[in-house]
């Protein structure tokens, strides 16, 4: 076998070290050969009598080990798939049964496969740096943590915590991680090594001592019910993979030999590989991936990097996107015409890094100096050393015209002109200014620090280079950048909107709030339609409606319902009601006043959930088939991807056009006509999946 993925050394004082160092590759994964190659030299060790430890590590700049090779996994038959299983958990169990100490020195992403190494270890330290993320997120792919981490995860940290992690497949950065007790210390990168040695001294872990005993016998009996209502409340039975994830955490934790605990993992992952919702996770992850790294071939994006930037307006989003700035290194201005508003915006920043350090994600330090990179500016300051202006003023035309002619007079030639508009023409906006090929959307999603999605628009004169330079600005920021051609709505919005109108317009009918929102939960969807009315404002929406009614008079309209809430004052929660009454703290449930706005003029007959939620989703694909036919974006993954990272679009579906796909064309445009004839001419299919379906075509044809 050539060895060539991880080197192995002895020191003179018997502390062996592994370092994971994958050739030609920024990253270490676990494919067949690293497994088999970590086995010899285990095995190696094993056989050294005078051996005091070995050290685990990673010579990587930002990457432990980032878990399988999922293109690697994605090709596997279910049998080498079966083989490729049992001998991770072979390797893995060689490594925990070593009669040495054994450490992990984490540098980097600690993920899946990454960590579960780590896990075999007795001990993990790791360094405090941005890039050290550990974690299991497999149930995010439709998976579960199949090499020894449903079983060793709830041995280390309890069955609770453990539950909490994998379900969610969170993966929190060193100090979280430190205080949910998933690693041991945390220690400065060039002091990893000598760190890990130290630990040596404490030998063995006393999990690894009484190796096969249950950590928690009544664990089934005791928390077993509460978590299995929990789990099916929340994923709808729409998760496999969590719930097998559930069964094999609480399994394994009560199980008296760890041989009968990884068998139930292998058997879990064995059910799941093949399903279509694990194919869809898997290639979302793929979509994301691509987005984090994609570039337009050919383009330069200049040299510099953007390193200090202007936010005009310091309203929701504006103080949003100078945090997140901030946070990531960049010096801000923010800038607001009133002075109150400059300071109630300082004070949101204030409080998203208090926030922040609450939840571990900054230190003490960390915040403070984020925060003093921002200087508030209530008056005009000059902004000719800006590298971008982005600009987060109230969604009106002239009001960001004037802005940006002002602009022209004040930034350099070099400066980028960004706006975080939802909705106007970019283009007509350029025309404003003497460089329209400077002039660009960036366009964030509320709120700005956990929605990871940001929309680069692209407008009819905006300079190739300038798109390149914002998407590698995105991307440099740590959000997921999606290039969509400047048209009314964008890519998102005008996706979204026809889903939203037709629940407005099924509840005008007489469908109850309750079942049009479960029905689109059970679909799959992070929330209700209209209680997202409700999150959005029914004024807002109704604004957005009526700027896409206006540019697809043919598809959209302004559903009666919502001019209604409006004059009744209920516009959703920022007013107390709306669709719902909502309470201070959180809590809603149907205004049952809101049903007399109805006209009463089309009363339907009842529908059931599955029928009120297909009728939604297919106005959802129909909509994306225009956007794609019109070019907005270059290929069906950039919508599908943006859905799902920016509206929570049932992610095991893959997204509108991968479930347009698994749906069959010829479906969906025999479904959409009917209901165009029987119900409303905005049900009319897209032309594109009109002649799909003649030609028996895919959105995605491999
Ligand atoms: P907001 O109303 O909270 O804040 C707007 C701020 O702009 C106010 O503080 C106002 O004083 C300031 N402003 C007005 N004229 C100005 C001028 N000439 N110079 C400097 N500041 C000025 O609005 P929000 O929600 O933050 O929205 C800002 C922009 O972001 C809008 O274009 C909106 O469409 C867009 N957007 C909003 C989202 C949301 O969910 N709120 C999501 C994505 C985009």
């Amino acid at each position: 076998m050539t060895m060539q993925n991880i080197r192995l050394e002895r020191g003179d004082d018997g502390v062996w070290t592994l370092t994971f160092d994958r050739p030609n590759s920024a990253a270490n994964v676990f494919d067949r050969a690293t497994l088999e190659e970590l086995g010899a030299h285990l095995a190696a060790v094993a056989a050294d009598a005078a051996a005091r430890g070995l050290v685990l590590m990673s010579a990587k700049d930002s990457i432990f080990v980032a878990g399988v090779d999922l293109r690697v996994v994605r090709q596997m038959s279910a049998g080498d798939l079966a083989v490729f299983i049992e001998l991770g958990q072979t390797v893995f169990g060689q490594l925990a049964a070593l009669r040495i100490p054994t450490v992990a020195a984490i540098h980097g992403a600690a993920l899946g496969g990454g960590y579960e190494v780590a896990l075999a270890c007795d001990w993990r330290v790791a360094s405090p740096d941005a890039c050290t993320k550990v974690g299991l997120p497999e149930t995010k792919l439709g998976l579960i943590p199949a090499w020894g981490g449903s079983t060793r995860l709830p041995h280390l940290i309890g069955v609770p915590k453990a539950l909490d992690l994998i379900l969610a497949g969170k993966t929190p950065g060193a100090r979280p991680a430190r205080k949910l007790g998933l690693i041991d210390e945390i220690v400065p990168r060039e002091h990893l090594r000598t760190a890990a040695v130290a630990w040596l001294a404490r030998g063995k872990h006393p999990r690894s001592l009484v190796h096969s005993a249950p950590m928690n016998a009544v664990v089934d009996l005791a928390i077993a019910p509460h978590v299995r209502r929990d789990v099916e409340a929340k994923t709808r039975g729409l998760y496999p993979a969590v719930q097998k994830a559930m069964e094999a955490v609480m399994g394994g934790a009560a199980k008296w030999h760890e041989v009968d605990a990884l068998k139930r993992e292998r058997e879990a992952i064995g059910e799941l590989i093949g399903t279509e919702s694990t194919r869809n996770l898997v290639s979302l992850f793929f979509l994301q991936e691509r987005a984090k790294h994609r570039a337009l071939p050919g383009v330069s994006a200049g040299e510099r990097a953007i390193a200090c930037a202007a936010v005009i307006g310091a309203g929701v989003m504006g103080a949003g996107i100078a945090q997140w700035l901030s946070a990531r290194g960049l010096r801000v201005i923010l800038r607001d015409i009133d002075p109150t508003r400059v300071a109630a915006g300082m004070a949101t920043v204030g409080g998203l890094y208090t926030a922040g350090v609450r939840r571990r994600l900054f230190t003490e330090h960390e915040a403070r100096a984020g925060f003093s990179r921002i200087s508030p500016a209530a008056t005009e300051v000059p902004l000719r050393r800006m590298d971008l202006v982005i600009e987060a003023a109230v969604e009106k035309m002239d009001v960001k015209q004037n802005i940006f002619r002002r602009l022209d007079d004040i930034v350099s030639d070099e400066t980028l002109l960004a706006t975080n508009t939802s909705a106007l023409s970019i283009t007509e906006l350029a025309a404003a200014t003497k460089r329209p090929e400077r002039v660009i959307g960036i366009h964030f999603f509320n709120p700005v620090h956990s929605m990871q999605l940001v929309e680069v628009i692209v407008g009819r004169s905006t300079a190739p280079e300038c798109a390149q330079r914002a998407r590698r600005f995105v991307q440099r920021i740590g959000k997921l950048p999606v290039l969509v051609k400047d048209s009314p709505g964008f890519l998102v919005n005008r996706i979204l909107l026809p889903y939203l109108t037709e629940a407005a317009r099924l509840f005008e009918r007489g469908a109850s709030a309750i079942e049009v929102d479960e029905a689109m939960l059970d679909f799959g969807m992070p929330m209700g339609p209209l209680r997202l009315i409700d999150e959005v404002g029914a004024d807002i929406a109704a604004d957005v409606a009526a700027t896409l009614s206006a540019a697809f008079p043919e598809r959209m309209s302004v559903p009666a319902i919502l001019p209604g809430l409006i004059a009744a004052g209920w516009l959703g929660r920022k007013a107390g009601k709306g669709f719902y009454v909502h309470d201070a703290k959180d809590a809603w449930k149907p205004n049952d006043d809101a049903a007399n706005l109805r006209t009463g003029a089309q009363q339907v007959v009842p529908l059931s959930r599955e029928a009120l939620a297909h009728r939604m989703a297919l106005l959802m694909i129909n909509e994306a088939a225009h956007c794609l036919a019109e070019g907005l974006v270059e290929a069906p993954g950039d919508v599908d991807f943006a859905m799902v990272t920016g509206t929570g679009f049932a992610p095991f579906r893959g997204g509108p056009l991968c479930y347009a796909d698994s749906l069959g064309a010829r479906r969906v445009v025999g479904e959409l006509s009917r209901l165009a004839e029987q119900s409303g001419a905005h049900y009319q299919p897209c032309p594109l999946l009109v002649e799909m379906a003649q030609t028996g075509k895919h959105f995605y044809e491999d």
